[in-house]
């Protein structure tokens, strides 16, 4: 991530910018320092709050959120880039962020061909937000729901024994 010098050269997280983070999701993640026995502990449940909220976390929300845990920027943007799961500002996420299962199981039952239909009916390549910001797609390995292969994850839910049609319908009924 190109943040990654202006983290390292940026000096005190509270640098008296604006802010990105809202109050309520300040309040959010001060409200869990009594749930974990160290700041540094809540670095990933912080890094969720805010992906989640905003689907991505920018350089600036990285500054923010180690001011609020009195870690240095860079100790929660290693924490996040280690994951590969986050976003950045560059690659912000969609409304709806879907999974397409591209390990053995699914793979042997269409997932490739599952996620090269998506691919076609959105427009987008794996790892691509369509154009109007309403769905990420991207590839994942195995979702822990072989039996039900191929199957996708659907921001939180999981589908199982999915085709091209199936797939379709559920999207298409996404709000
Ligand atoms: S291989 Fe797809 S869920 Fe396990």
């Amino acid at each position: 991530m190109s943040g990654t010098q202006s983290l390292n050269g940026a000096g005190p997280a509270n640098g008296g910018g604006r802010g990105v983070l809202s109050e309520e999701i300040k309040e959010q993640i001060r409200g869990l320092y009594p749930k974990y026995p160290t700041k540094r502990a809540i670095t990933l449940p912080a890094l969720h709050l805010v992906h989640d909220t905003y689907r991505q976390v920018s350089v600036e929300a990285i500054r923010e959120i180690a001011e609020l845990l009195d870690l240095h920027p860079s100790e929660v943007h290693d924490t996040m880039t280690f994951y590969q799961f986050f976003r950045d500002e560059k690659a912000p996420l969609g409304k709806h962020r879907v999974w397409v299962c591209r390990s053995i199981s699914c793979m042997l039952r269409g997932g490739e061909e599952l996620l090269a239909g998506l691919c076609d009916k959105l427009h987008v390549k794996p790892g691509d937000t369509t154009s109007d910001g309403a769905v990420t797609l991207e590839f994942a390995e195995c979702l822990g729901a072989c039996e039900g292969a191929p199957c996708m994850l659907i921001d939180e839910d999981c589908h199982m024994n999915m085709d091209q049609a199936k797939a379709t319908q559920v999207l298409s009924q996404l709000a």
